[in-house]
């Protein structure tokens, strides 16, 4: 059985590491790794797959950055090439990014069966581009793999065949826990961060990438105000996505001196000091799922989620983009003495064994 694994931007590679492992223990499974190349740069690429124990990507796309059609565009030119050539059985794609879409609409449209690993997450924001990503992957999807209960109800609402969906659990968390383990034995010594771990007693981990959060310079502003204003009780420690750093010096934000700025981290040095902060403020959507499996307290920066039941079952408070909001949830999630929380059903660590057991049947 032939098989595509496709991966892009950096929130999936940890995604496919999981997959990709366990693909091995399979003899009749021939399991390849496509990176579209949609990240590049080695500390958004090349350094995640070093940390995740992943091989060189079989295929490499080129794609690059670009524009929403331009770089989709290309994607799709490039996978189309590369299915006709591989034939591939199976093409499995993860999350939600342009890779997602243009990959899963590819493969479909050559009859190709496409599997989504996190299908039916909905934040039924339709200005995410992520949002229609997912949209249009389930509906083109032969496998549905689920990680929780309310994209079961999203996806039947849809109309969707339930002999598609499999409630599997969650891939990140398979290899949350996984590089966890890794990390009980590591000092942290080759981190070039623990310096700055060791000086920072209490400090807030931040996140922030989306465009609806750094491409706007109002609302960039707003959510700098309150950040600065946490800053005054407790140091944060920001490593910065490419694409803020590009807005941050377009709009000129000026920061608090008690942010302490960081390029972007492998998963290791990431895990490594987000595991230990007294609270992770974040608008990324693994992280809303990793803090709730590692118990972390957590304030969303968004006014949505798709991932509802990190706020019900978990460590995730939704803080909005307003200043006011943010500063609100701050206070509730620092106040709490004692958290309560649970981690989801089937987020066990079990999540890809389980996707292959049925891929296989
Ligand atoms: C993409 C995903 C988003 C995901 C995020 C994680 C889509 C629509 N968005 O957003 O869901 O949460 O990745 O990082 O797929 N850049 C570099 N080096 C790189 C990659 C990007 O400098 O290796 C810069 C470029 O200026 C580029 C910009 O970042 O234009 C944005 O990259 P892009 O992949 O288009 O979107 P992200 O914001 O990273």
């Amino acid at each position: 059985m032939k098989i595509l694994l496709v991966a892009g931007a950096r929130p999936n590679f940890m995604k496919i590491s999981p997959i990709y492992r366990e693909s091995l223990k399979h003899e009749t499974v021939d399991c390849r790794i496509v990176h579209t190349g949609q990240h590049y740069d080695y500390e958004m690429s090349q350094a995640f797959f070093e940390d995740l124990e992943l091989p060189e990507p079989h295929f490499f796309l080129y794609a690059g950055s670009g524009s929403h059609a331009v770089q989709t565009g290309k994607i799709m030119v490039a996978f189309e090439e590369l299915c006709e050539a591989e034939k591939p059985d199976l093409v499995i794609v993860v999350g939600d990014v342009n890779s997602t879409l243009a990959c899963s609409v590819v493969a479909k449209k050559l009859l190709v069966k496409v599997a989504h690993v996190e299908a039916g997450l909905r934040s039924f924001d339709l200005s995410m581009p992520e949002e229609i990503n997912r949209m249009v992957t389930d509906t083109l999807s032969d496998y549905l793999f689920v990680t929780e209960e309310s994209a079961i109800k999203n996806l039947i609402r849809e109309g969707k065949q339930k002999d598609k969906i499999h409630f599997v659990g969650n891939v990140m968390i398979d290899n949350l826990f996984y590089q966890a383990k890794k990390l009980e034995n590591n000092d942290g010594n080759k981190f070039s961060t623990l310096k700055v771990k060791n000086e920072n007693k209490d400090y807030v981990f931040l996140t922030l990438h989306r465009p609806s959060n750094v491409d706007c310079k109002e609302t960039f502003d707003e959510i700098v105000s309150a950040l600065n204003d946490i800053a005054e009780e407790r140091p944060i420690l920001f490593p910065v996505h490419p694409r803020t750093k590009k807005m941050m010096d377009r709009f000129k934000i000026r920061l608090s001196e008690n942010t302490v700025l960081l390029p972007p981290l492998g998963f290791m040095e990431s895990l490594f000091l987000w595991k230990d902060s007294s609270l992770v403020m974040t608008d990324s959507g693994g992280l809303q799922e990793e803090t709730t499996a590692m118990g972390v307290p957590c304030v969303t920066l968004r006014e949505n989620t798709e991932r509802p039941i990190t706020i019900e079952m978990g460590t995730n408070n939704l803080g909005g983009t307003k200043r006011t909001s943010i500063l609100k949830a701050y206070r509730k999630c620092v106040d709490k003495k004692v958290m309560k929380y649970k981690v989801p059903p089937k987020w066990d660590g079990k999540a890809a064994e389980r996707i292959w057991k049925i891929i296989l049947e």
